[in-house]
């Protein structure tokens, strides 16, 4: 059977999707990769790839005979302020080599798109599948730019690309590079070491999120889906919940009575979060390839709580 290949497999999604598909194909099935170093204690086939770097990519997948490509490399938003020609680089042109590579030798691709590519003249609202796409962070350019792309080489040459705009993810294995969602995670670490937070983003910003068990189930399910059941095959709206700096900590204060949370705004996320919607409408999801969240706010602060508690406990 072929193989599988993880690009960016050491990020904050890839630590839990790796595990997650070598649980159902069996460990040597799926090859981890990244620009970074190998971590310790990993069970099966892990390698270097600069996804920029065309002969490396196609070495590997020749190499380990690879038939679906898990696409995860990326800068995220903050970082992607700062150095914007390697955000264009790596998340449009490794995108772009990633598929001209699956054209070649006849692999499936997918490619995690973001609310990051909605904009500021998007409905902010129950923002529709389908609508106006100018975003104005160069990360929303690479993240229309990849959505396109991805189209172009389902169309054109018919390779099986799918994809979804991710929210907000939260999750305790892996702590998030670099995005403007990321204090969904850092305050969790903060409520549990200091019962307190200083947040950057304005306590009524409201953004979609997703708690990392069910962006898995959502990415493995659109990989699993019939081909002609899907019509967005590329860049399909999810979410599970929606919320604000304010009714987080409200929340984590059911388990935490005394936590405090101030703001220290930082104007560059906030201005991209002031640019994404408020909440996204994913019926399309749930009609083409019946996606359903199984955790809201209330579950997954429950989770994330009792799983970091555990992490963090001081050893003996
Ligand atoms: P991450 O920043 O945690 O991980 C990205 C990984 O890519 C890192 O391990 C990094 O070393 C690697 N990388 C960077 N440049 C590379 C290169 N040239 N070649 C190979 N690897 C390289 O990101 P993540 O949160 O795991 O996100 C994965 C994907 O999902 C990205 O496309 C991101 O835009 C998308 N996404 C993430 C979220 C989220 O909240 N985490 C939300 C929406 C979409
Ligand atoms: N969580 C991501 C970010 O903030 C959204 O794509 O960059």
């Amino acid at each position: 059977m072929r193989k599988i290949l993880v690009t960016g497999a050491l990020g904050q999604i890839g630590s839990e999707l790796v595990p997650a598909l070598r649980e159902r194909h069996g460990a040597e099935q799926v090859v981890a990769s990244d620009l970074r170093g190998a971590p310790g204690g990993v069970e099966g086939p892990v390698e270097h790839l600069d996804c920029t770097d065309p002969q490396e990519l196609h070495e590997l997948l020749q190499r380990h005979d690879i038939g679906v490509i898990y696409h995860l490399a990326a800068l995220l938003s903050a970082v992607a302020v700062e150095k914007p020609q390697e955000a264009w680089n790596v998340n449009t042109g490794g995108t772009f080599l990633v598929l001209e590579a699956a054209r070649l030798y006849g692999c499936a691709v997918f490619q995690p798109s973001s609310i990051g590519a909605f904009g500021p003249t998007t409905p902010r609202e129950n923002t529709p599948q389908d609508t106006i796409q100018r975003p104005t962070s160069m990360y929303g350019v690479t993240k229309v730019t990849g959505e396109l792309l991805c189209d172009y080489y389902a169309l054109r040459f018919g390779v099986d690309t799918r994809g979804l705009r991710l929210p907000g993810i939260i999750s305790h294995v892996a702590p998030p590079g670099g995005g403007t969602t990321d204090y969904a995670v850092d305050i969790f670490y903060q409520a549990i070491r200091h019962r307190r937070y200083s947040c950057f983003l304005r306590g009524d910003t409201r953004l979609d999120m997703m708690y990392m068990p069910d962006a898995i189930n959502a990415i493995i399910q659109i990989m699993a889906a019939p081909p002609a059941n899907l019509k967005h095959r590329n860049a399909f709206n999810v979410t599970a919940m929606n919320f604000t700096p304010e009714e987080l900590a409200a929340e984590i204060r059911k388990h935490i009575p005394d936590f405090e949370i101030d703001y220290e705004i930082d104007p560059v996320r906030q201005a991209i979060a002031d640019s994404w919607p408020r909440s996204v409408d994913d019926s399309a999801a749930r009609a083409e390839w019946g996606w359903i969240p199984s955790y809201d706010l209330g579950t997954m602060t429950r989770d994330m709580l009792d799983k970091l508690r555990l992490k963090l406990k001081p050893a003996n």
